[in-house]
């Protein structure tokens, strides 16, 4: 899966956008992808390197970082924000320009086996959105042999409970208020159709 790939990004550098900033438009706007991934993604990078300076975490992987914090009252902001960049760099990842469409073959089998039909298992991912009050992301995961929506707030992801994620959806405001104001089920709804990357999701499968 993509795990090495964002390791190799170390040391804490904001890994470039896998796609130029205008191209999910008209799904996200340009303007949004500006704040969202030069402002917001490169703060929690810039946050967390000034967190970490000088400490025990300064040279380890993200994922390692995630762990060793999670549930600690006296690292939450470190892992918020190491938390945050790997969420972030796996959305952008989760996303790709004139997406949507059909999963691979394997993939969509083992959705069919997980939900019934690839529609019903776009549907369980909107629900799950709209049922996240607040900030938050939500997840499709391995878990076991089989596949599940999940939904976490905050920077919390589904790694620090052993399911293995396969692609996500950010749903804090700054991924869609300037595009679509207060309406989250239409901006779900537009990225599951037109811009969910499920090759992405299918490699993190294998
Ligand atoms: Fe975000």
């Amino acid at each position: 899966m993509s795990d090495e790939k964002i390791d190799s990004a170390l040391p804490q550098v904001l890994p470039p956008l896998p796609y130029a900033n205008n191209a999910p438009d008209p799904v996200i706007s340009a303007n949004t992808i500006g704040f969202h991934y030069g402002k917001h993604h490169k703060a929690y990078v810039d946050n967390l390197n000034k967190l970490i300076a000088g400490t025990e975490f300064a040279d380890l992987p993200w994922e390692k970082i995630i762990t060793k914090t999670a549930g600690k009252a006296d690292k939450t902001a470190i892992f918020n924000n190491a938390a945050q960049t790997w969420n972030h760099t796996f959305y952008w990842r989760s996303l790709k320009p004139k997406g949507g469409g059909e999963p691979p073959a394997a993939l969509k089998h083992k959705i069919e086996a997980s939900f019934g039909t690839l529609d019903a298992c776009k549907k369980e991912l909107a629900t799950a959105a709209m049922a996240q009050f607040g900030s938050g992301w939500v997840w499709l995961v391995l878990d076991g042999a089989k596949l599940k929506v999940v939904k976490t707030g905050n920077a919390d992801g589904p790694m620090t409970t052993g399911m293995k994620p396969l692609l996500t959806i950010d749903v804090w405001e700054h991924a869609y208020y300037l595009d679509y104001q207060n309406r989250r089920a239409d901006y779900v709804n537009a990225v599951l159709d037109k811009l969910i990357h499920w090759g992405f999701a299918a490699e993190n499968l294998a």
